[in-house]
């Protein structure tokens, strides 16, 4: 899987945003070291606190289906579903993703459908509280 096809794994993933509040919609594709995708869009609600954020969908699907182990992420998003840009991962998802990957976990950001600046979790989450520190 390049980091190209992940991307459009998470295109296609954003187009199903459930987003009526903000009009945000965001994709995420998570690949696993076993080569699985996992994707995920925003779910919002009218009481808008229980929203979820794409990135954490995907992880909490993989988790739930027995995959703990990830090689890459791919996050795109925009206003109105228009990519204008990176849509980064926000900080609770950043630490969720600190759960099972570590510092130099890649996270691809599309700032278009076919362009990405890639990144790792440390570049976006330093001096991170992980695991290890209550281990
Ligand atoms: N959102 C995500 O899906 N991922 C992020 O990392 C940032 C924010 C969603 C949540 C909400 O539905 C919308 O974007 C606006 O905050």
């Amino acid at each position: 899987m390049t980091d190209k096809e992940l991307l459009s794994l998470a295109v296609n993933a954003m187009k199903k945003s459930y987003s009526p509040y903000s009009n945000c919609k965001v994709g995420a594709a998570l690949l696993c070291k076993n080569g699985k995708v996992f994707t995920g869009t925003n779910v919002e609600n009218a009481s808008f606190s229980p929203t979820v954020c794409a990135e954490r969908v995907a992880v909490f699907k993989a988790v739930s289906e027995g995959e703990t182990e990830f090689s890459g992420i791919a996050v795109v998003g925009g206003k109105d579903g228009k990519i204008n840009g990176i849509f980064a991962p926000c900080g609770v998802c950043r630490q969720v993703l600190r759960e099972f990957c570590d510092d130099d976990f890649p996270i691809i950001l599309g700032e278009s459908e076919n362009d990405f600046k890639k990144v790792t979790l440390k570049e976006l989450l330093p001096l991170s509280f992980s695991p290890d520190n209550v281990r």
